[in-house]
């Protein structure tokens, strides 16, 4: 069994599934379960984490922040900037925030976290500026459409951005259209957020699916490993599951094993069909 993985910029090697973190610390009580769950997922090899200063107002990178205490080494930390602080004086301030929260002094990747008011270009060039301060080691975007890419490509530096982090679970598939292939063309990885439809909740029924069950079925998995299995078999994408039990947390890393055959994946397409035309990117 092959544990895909994906790569980033700098040579860095990763497996094709990591954790996100939104609506973590938003509960004192959840907390403990929360830290657990995210130092359980490193040492199942979960290393990526994904948080945001938009997440529980900052508490969400405080509880990264904790749960990373002697494990910072082996994770790949990523956050995002509001887009109303992604230029000048600003994008610093909110990064040294985020690092204060976080508890540690470099971000492995910082993200824009949508378009805002600021240019392309007045946010390349303060990301640039925070690589070059040693705060951050690579940066990158999301929620970005295939027409902002190109714009971005357009712009001084622009073709540095490490990945886009976008919405991405089969049932929601618009973005294999065209920006998918164009990212996989730049070798730049995809992230793809929401990649268990928030356990069903954005698209009701998934995780109960006839088709998803009878997969799960054949590998003795369950339907959100199968989810997150169909994810990461797109070339150059991985999956950033959010999970806060560790019974959750386990799944998620054995899924990393599981392959789906080409019978598997064409019953999966016919059941959720990817749109053969040009649709909005999705967002929550
Ligand atoms: N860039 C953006 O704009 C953006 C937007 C949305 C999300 N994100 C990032 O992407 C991450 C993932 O998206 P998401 O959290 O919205 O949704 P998600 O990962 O699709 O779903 C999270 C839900 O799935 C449950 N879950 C996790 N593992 C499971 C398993 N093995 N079996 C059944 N249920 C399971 C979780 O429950 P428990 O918590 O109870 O384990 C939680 O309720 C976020 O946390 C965030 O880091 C980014």
């Amino acid at each position: 069994m092959t544990e895909k993985t994906i790569r980033f910029s700098g040579d860095i090697a990763l497996p094709a599934i990591g954790q996100g973190t939104w609506y973590m610390g938003e509960s004192a009580g959840q907390r403990r379960a929360e830290v657990t769950a995210l130092r359980a997922g490193i040492d199942l090899g979960l290393t990526l984490v994904d948080t945001a200063e938009m997440y529980a107002d900052g508490g969400a990178e405080e509880v990264v922040g904790e749960a990373l205490q002697g494990l910072r080494d082996r994770a790949f930390l990523v956050s995002k900037v509001y887009p109303w602080n992604a230029g000048g004086k600003k994008a610093i301030a909110a990064c040294e925030a985020s690092l204060h929260r976080l508890k540690t002094d470099y971000l492995d990747l910082y993200l824009l976290h949508w378009r805002g008011g600021y240019s392309l270009a007045e946010t390349v060039e303060v990301m640039e500026t925070l690589v070059d301060q040693g705060k951050i080691r690579r940066w990158g975007v999301s929620n970005l459409d295939y027409d902002d890419m190109q714009e971005l490509m357009q712009v001084a530096g622009g073709d540095v951005c490490a990945t886009n982090q976008v919405l991405y679970h089969l049932a929601s598939r618009g973005i294999e259209y065209s920006l998918l292939p164009w990212c996989q063309q730049q070798h730049m990885p995809v992230m793809a957020y929401c990649p268990l439809a928030q356990a069903g909740r954005l698209r009701s029924g998934l995780l109960n699916n006839d088709v998803v069950n009878k997969v799960a079925y054949a590998h003795r998995a369950s339907a959100a490993q199968i989810l997150l299995a169909w994810v990461i078999s797109h070339q150059g994408v991985m999956a950033i599951p959010k999970a806060s039990s560790i019974k959750h947390v386990e799944e998620n890393a054995a899924a990393l094993a599981i392959t789906l055959s080409a019978e598997e994946r064409a019953s999966l397409d016919a059941a959720f069909p990817a749109p053969n035309r040009k649709t909005p990117l999705d967002v929550v």
